[in-house]
């Protein structure tokens, strides 16, 4: 093969993609790789482009043992830390190498997540679990035959159990919802009925902590199509947090609107505005709250039975309609969470 054809071959490989000959040189390479690499490439020697010592052995290797290979290649594009997998094989006809490079940063990213959460949810059930065998080595021992020690014990127990039982619920949930993320809900209901449902589901819960719940919506039902059980769950979630972190002893506003050319859908949509009056949400947690086990107040999270995953939920289902979820808070401010859903 010509060395004009073989320059050719390596052009219109999609990849960055590079040849190395026998007096390791490089001889050819694309504008891929040219523009990961470097713009003068070809002539050099591959040892001054390639640099990582990790890539250099394997270029290597591979002109001498003559047998294929990976390396990884860590690169930075500018706005990220890029990961890529260069594969090497050698060509006997012409006795050169050539070197591929493949971005696996999406996967090295999704790997990293998984291990994250494994490493999350393993710590989240750690703990109650830590408690309750604590207990109940207490119960076998020490506290055997101390009726009020054992009362007080098995509550914290159950509380514990129950803090577990949430977690799994939650988990649960997250893996349904977002299994379903890309199935359009099909189901016809009546958005101003729901709220009001869901709100009268939550009043015992804010009769607990003093706090006032109240409505604004328009007369009409408000006819949409969505999944009725996970709207449901979104407004619990949204109206239980502003109980839970925001309303001790005030108010919380559940304010409906209508428009017929929303700004953020383009199109006609309902606005929810869930309106509390609590300490509010420094603006650096923000752009975070939605990721899993993310706390702003990790204390009074978990003080309240919080699992860090309610707004993780609340997104999933938000995207599967179609939906945003918008967060204004400043300190000391109270928050509004607005859910924007299309009609
Ligand atoms: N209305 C609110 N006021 C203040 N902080 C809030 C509010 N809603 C949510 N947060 C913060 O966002 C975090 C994440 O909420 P969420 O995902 O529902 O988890 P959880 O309530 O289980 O802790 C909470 O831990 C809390 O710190
Ligand atoms: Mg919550």
């Amino acid at each position: 093969m010509t060395d004009n054809l073989l320059s050719e071959l390596v052009a219109a490989i999609p990849l960055p993609a590079l040849l190395v000959d026998r007096a390791e040189r490089i001889v050819a390479a694309n504008t891929e790789a040219r523009t990961l690499l470097g713009h003068v490439i070809e002539g050099r020697h591959f040892a001054t482009i390639l640099r990582q010592p990790q890539v250099i052995d394997l270029v290597e290797q591979c002109l001498r043992s003559q047998q294929p290979g990976k390396a990884r290649h860590l690169s930075n594009d500018g706005a990220q830390d890029t990961t890529f997998e260069v594969e090497c094989r050698y060509m006997n006809g012409t006795d050169k190498v050539l070197a591929v490079f493949q971005d696996v940063t999406h996967l090295e990213q999704a790997g990293q997540m998984r291990r994250d959460f494994v490493a999350n949810v393993s710590h989240e059930l750690r703990t109650p679990l830590t408690a309750l065998m604590g207990f109940i080595e207490t119960l076998r021992g020490p506290a055997r035959d101390d009726t009020a020690a054992r009362d007080r014990f098995l509550q914290i127990m159950t509380d514990e159990a129950n803090r577990m039982n949430r977690l799994v619920g939650d988990l649960l949930s997250l893996n349904r919802v977002e299994s379903e993320e890309r199935v359009r809900p099909k189901e016809p209901l009546k958005l101003t009925g729901l709220i009001r449902s869901t709100l009268n589901t939550l009043k015992p819960l804010a009769d607990d902590a003093s706090v006032r719940l109240s409505l604004d919506a328009p007369d009409e039902p408000v006819e949409m199509v969505g999944d009725s059980d996970q709207l449901r769950q979104v407004f619990t979630n949204l109206v239980e947090n502003a109980i839970k972190y925001g309303g001790s002893g005030g108010v919380v506003d559940v304010i409906v609107t209508l428009s017929e050319r929303d700004t953020a859908m383009r199109g006609p949509a309902v606005r929810i505005k869930i309106v509390d009056q609590g300490p509010g949400i420094d603006a650096k947690h923000l752009p975070r709250l939605t990721e899993r086990f993310y706390r702003a107040d990790s204390h009074r999270s978990r003080e309240l039975g919080g699992t860090g995953l309610g707004l993780a939920i609340v997104k999933h289902i938000l995207n599967r309609h179609r939906g945003r979820l918008r967060v204004e808070s400043e300190l000391g401010q109270g928050a509004v969470f607005t859910v924007i859903l299309p009609r």
